[in-house]
């Protein structure tokens, strides 16, 4: 259960590339409120996908939407003003990376950007927990980053119930992200554990009527909240 509110992100690594006007389009008129942005250096995981000149298209092209930008590289904090910039509104940066995450973080928030720690699905919660305060949301990997398409780890699960409870807990106004192999039947289930933005590429765009796919992952999502 969440008390955020539910934010459905297509990630724009599942989208068709060389139709990038024509998908903008399509996910403006879809309902989703945010999008997903995979930055990969081929270092920090064994791919590479694309840089600042995609958030800087997406952000001309992406009208209000929030521009949700996940950085897999080695080290965010050499290109995180380069990021914000090209008009990222959330940077996430990886506790696994070469850097020191809190400094990090502190940098991206100074310069009025949604912070978010991502976390892979083998590193333990208790390690992010002292850098909550840095953070406007939590970015729980249900996959190993890298590739989209990859199946769901429900081993992640218990983790990201753990999460929300210390975030009640302490009061923090923190979200939780899911990101890695989100379908309807996955969303329902994190929305379950209290994750409340859900981060979709190969499943999203895989469906015909993004629109239909948009508020029928909606709709999972929220008839799991419900009933917990
Ligand atoms: C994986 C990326 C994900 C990816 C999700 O490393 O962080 O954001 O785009 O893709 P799917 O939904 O296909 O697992
Ligand atoms: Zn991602």
């Amino acid at each position: 259960m969440t008390n955020r509110p539910i934010h459905i992100a297509p990630s724009i690594l599942g989208a068709d590339l060389g139709r990038i006007e024509a998908e903008a389009e399509r996910i403006k008129a879809s309902g989703a409120e945010w999008v997903h942005v995979d930055i990969m250096d081929g270092h920090f995981v064994p791919n590479i996908s694309f840089g600042v000149n995609m958030v800087r298209t997406l952000r001309r092209l992406m009208g209000e939407a929030t521009l949700d930008v996940h950085l897999m590289i080695e080290q965010p904090d050499r290109y995180a003003n380069e990021f914000i910039d090209a008009g990222a509104d959330c940077l996430n940066i990886h506790l696994e990376a070469r850097h020191q995450s809190a400094r990090t973080l502190e940098a991206i928030r100074q310069r009025g950007c949604r912070t978010g720690l991502a976390i892979n699905p083998a590193t333990l919660l208790k390690h992010a927990i002292p850098l909550l305060p840095l953070c406007d949301q939590l970015l729980c990997m249900t996959v190993n980053p890298g590739f989209g398409g990859q199946p769901f780890l429900a081993e992640v699960l218990p983790k990201i119930r753990e999460a929300r409870e210390v975030i009640v807990r302490q009061n923090y106004q923190v979200d939780i992200t899911v990101d890695g192999g989100i379908n309807n039947e996955t969303a329902a289930r994190c929305v379950g554990s209290g994750g409340n933005i859900l981060v979709s590429g190969s499943f999203l765009f895989a469906q015909t009527d993004l629109t239909q796919a948009v508020s029928a992952m909606r709709s999972a999502a929220t008839a799991a909240n419900v009933s917990g």
